[in-house]
């Protein structure tokens, strides 16, 4: 069981897209990392330069999982990125937007007095208004920074798939020869190295009676972003993606179901 500690600072006045001052939103900064892990996230939002309105051409980078209960209609989150033209000067839910539009600022994704640095942390309960419109996806997190004050990185927040329960089923034992079958070369070339072409491990863990990869999101996420010594996979497109872990999942005497690609979108 971790141990939670929990700082609360209340978020000052915010701006709404029409220039009036209108509320003043208790924003809880967590001090636990993640706040919200990979495997709780009900949605999540994939930040870059091109979702911007309109889009902003640099190298930065983001995810937010995010975990909404729509019973309290408390929503948390763990928001990290990297590779930004400088500091981030501000992060936060904006919306009612779909993508290719902007909305002003729902939510301050940092409390007063934080510093907005990844991870942001935090959580908020938003009212039933704000809750209807992030369960309706017109809600997105923007990422400012001084060269681009109107937001650098921006992501629609999106439903995570429920991945991990449906690809513990048994699956069409036609797509899982097909995405096998394309997975074991993809594996080979890209990830053999470091977890040995029979999953072994070496310089990277065991994949083989891996029980962590039972989690599909967090399989998928570690090889769109990587890990702490495992480097990030953009090259490879969302098939590739599906068929190496179902792979990993399926090969080396495990059977932890298929990935599809439709279980990759929210994530890359
Ligand atoms: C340069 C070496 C290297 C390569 C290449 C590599 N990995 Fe890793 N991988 C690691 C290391 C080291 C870890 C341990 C934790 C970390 O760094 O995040 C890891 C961890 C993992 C994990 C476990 C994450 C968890 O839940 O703890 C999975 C799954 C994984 N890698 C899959 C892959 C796949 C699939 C590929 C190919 C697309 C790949 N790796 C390529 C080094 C590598």
């Amino acid at each position: 069981m971790r141990s939670v500690s929990l700082m609360k600072w209340i978020v000052g006045a915010a701006v709404v897209a029409a220039g009036t001052a209108v509320w003043a939103q208790e924003v809880v900064q967590a001090t636990v990392d993640p706040e919200v892990p990979a495997a709780d996230a009900t949605h999540v939002a994939v930040l870059a330069g091109e979702n911007e309105v309109p889009p902003v051409t640099t190298t930065g980078t983001g995810m937010a999982w995010i975990a909404f209960d729509p019973a309290t209609n408390l929503v948390a989150w763990t928001v990290e990125f990297e590779g930004l033209t400088g500091d981030a000067t501000g992060a936060h839910f904006h919306g009612p937007a779909e993508p290719g539009a902007n909305a002003g600022v729902a939510i301050s994704l940092v409390a007063a007095g934080a510093p907005v640095s990844s991870p942001l942390q935090g959580t908020a309960t938003l009212t039933a208004a704000q809750a209807a419109e992030f369960t309706a996806g017109q809600w997105y997190v923007n990422i400012h920074t001084a060269a681009n004050a109107g937001g650098e990185i921006r992501g629609q927040v999106v439903a995570a798939e429920a991945a991990a329960a449906d690809a513990g089923g048994a699956g069409d034992a036609d797509a899982m020869a097909a995405l096998m079958a394309a997975g074991q070369p993809l594996y080979d070339r890209n990830c053999g190295a470091c977890h040995g072409n029979a999953g072994q491990g070496g310089n990277g863990v065991t994949l083989a009676g891996f029980s962590a990869l039972a989690d599909a999101r967090a399989v998928i996420a570690q090889i769109v972003y990587g890990g702490t010594f495992m480097p990030a996979f953009p090259q490879l497109t969302r098939p590739e993606i599906a068929a190496i872990a179902t792979y990993v999942r399926n090969a080396f005497g495990n059977s932890f179901g298929i990935v599809t690609e439709a279980d990759v979108a929210p994530i890359k």
